[in-house]
């Protein structure tokens, strides 16, 4: 999708998307535009509506924005008229932009647009090629101000969300810890970040047990993707960001099979989606950090291999781990993800994301993903990122009280404490004793809210949650 500006509408013909604010007047005075009246009964600007009108065969759709509105639902209109009203769309598009619009705002609606060209038919037989992403496609934005560089950021990161899409809705027979891998490498390529992968072998020589350990019982081969950002014009004083995102493929619990909810379990690499999206979208916008990320890829399958619970096993950090359940899973890749990254790379800061526990999702449902850190900076800036964007986070405890619950007799740690209570907050704990006790590590469970139910289809599907987030953190460093 590409942009370009237009002052007004003198010479354009095609479809008008005009976003409209209710105003106190409502109910008495009717919106005119382009010589066109709606009458203040059909259309006022209501939030969540809009009103088609046709002039001299231009089609005029106006989109009602409400008195206020956040970032999130903004891009969700825009994404919904875009997925909607397609039909309507065609190789001339514009979009009025009024003054009182802020760059935000701007940057919502054009990602939201984008976005709305997603289609999760990937394997029918029959595809149509959303009018928005035919090559030689421009959207023309009709304003006074210069919003080039805003559209085009917009149109960036809406473009790494779509990859996160595309990779946490495919299937765990597509989507394999190969393809992954593979992705990235391209990617890499692409946008302009080294990638390296360990294998099984290669995993096996570097000592990552606790992360081989999962994949065991699988077919498909793990890898451990290793990923490097570093900016053009690299200064003294820059600042270098670690990411880990979990990336299990497809998580049956193992020989503790999973009975509820294993359907959906492709989506428990979405962690690791957010990070290679992020990844995408820093070298994409080409910011001026430095990002180290790891990604470790297994699938936690079923199999005379697979792990049992009560196996003591070992980890990249030295530290050996009772399996209590084969169903925790994600914390044994992670745990060999941070250690890697704190042992290597060492760098300033550290997130790692992960749809990790039911627990998170008992507590703060679909809405809100867990933060944990013991850093008051960085929780508040993680905040602040995913407010801005819509991705919300609220902190949870890390208070040692619970460290007891990851005591084991016979190893190091344990990886459950085997009671139904505090799940995420045990999880956390487990994770911290892989951090080396870093000062600045942080701890995103997003197992509510990376996979959802919305409007956009009929069954849960990707949301991508993460990828801003995490990008507006290293923006904001
Ligand atoms: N992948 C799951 C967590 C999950 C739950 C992700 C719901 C997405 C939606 C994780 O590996 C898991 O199975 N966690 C267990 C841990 C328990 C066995 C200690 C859980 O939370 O029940
Ligand atoms: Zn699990
Ligand atoms: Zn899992």
């Amino acid at each position: 999708m590409k942009i370009n500006i237009i002052q007004n509408l003198d010479n354009f013909s095609g479809t008008i998307l005009i976003p409209i604010f209710e105003t106190d007047e409502k109910n008495e005075v009717n919106i005119t535009f382009d010589g066109l009246e709606i009458p203040v009964k059909l259309f006022s600007g209501i939030k969540d509506t809009h009103y088609l009108a046709e002039k001299n065969n231009n089609i005029y759709l106006f989109i009602g924005l409400g008195k206020t509105i956040d970032y999130k639902a903004l891009k969700t209109i825009f994404r919904r008229i875009s997925a909607k009203q397609k039909e309507h769309f065609n190789l001339n598009l514009a979009l009025v932009l009024p003054d009182q619009l802020t760059d935000n705002q701007v940057e919502a609606m054009i990602s939201g647009l984008l976005l709305g060209t997603y289609d999760l038919g990937h394997f029918k037989a029959e595809k149509k090629v959303h009018p928005i992403l035919a090559p030689n496609f421009c959207l023309k934005l009709v304003t006074d101000k210069d919003y080039l560089s805003i559209g085009n950021k917009a149109i960036k990161i809406a473009k790494a969300q779509l990859s996160v899409f595309n990779l946490v809705d495919l299937p765990p027979n597509t989507a394999t810890p190969k393809h992954l891998s593979q992705w990235a490498k391209y990617t890499g390529e692409k946008y302009g970040f080294e990638v390296e992968v360990l294998g099984h072998e290669a995993s096996k020589i570097a000592g990552l047990d606790a992360f081989l350990a999962v994949g065991k019982g699988s077919e498909n081969e793990p890898q451990f993707i290793i990923m490097n950002y570093t900016p053009k014009f690299e200064e003294k004083s820059i600042k270098h960001v670690g990411l880990v995102g979990k990336g299990i493929t497809f998580d049956t619990g193992g020989l503790n099979i999973k009975t509820a909810g294993m359907v959906h379990m492709k989506c428990d690499m979405a962690g690791g989606g957010a990070v290679l999206g992020t990844m995408q979208l820093i070298a994409d916008l080409q910011l001026p950090i430095k990002v180290t990320a790891i990604v470790p890829c297994a699938e936690n399958s079923v199999d005379a291999k697979s792990l049992l619970p009560s196996d003591v096993i070992n980890s990249y950090s030295g530290h050996s781990i009772e399996i209590i359940d084969t169903d925790a899973e994600g914390r044994l890749v992670l745990a060999d993800g941070l250690s890697y990254l704190v042992k290597n790379f060492n760098p300033n800061y550290i997130i790692d994301i992960a749809t990790l526990t039911g627990s998170s999702v008992g507590t703060f449902g679909y809405e809100c993903g867990a933060l944990f850190t013991n850093n008051e900076e960085m929780s508040k800036k993680l905040q602040k990122s995913g407010d801005a964007v819509g991705e919300r986070l609220w902190p949870l405890p890390l208070w040692d009280v619970y460290k007891s619950d990851i005591e084991s007799d016979i190893a190091d740690v344990k990886n459950y404490s085997g009671k139904p209570v505090a799940g995420a907050i045990s999880a956390a704990k487990f994770l911290e004793f892989f951090t080396n006790e870093h000062a600045a590590w942080a701890h995103l469970d997003i197992a509510g809210v990376a996979f959802g139910d919305d409007e956009f289809a009929k069954s849960k599907h990707a949301t991508a949650y993460g990828v801003h987030l995490l990008t507006k953190f290293i923006e904001n460093i």
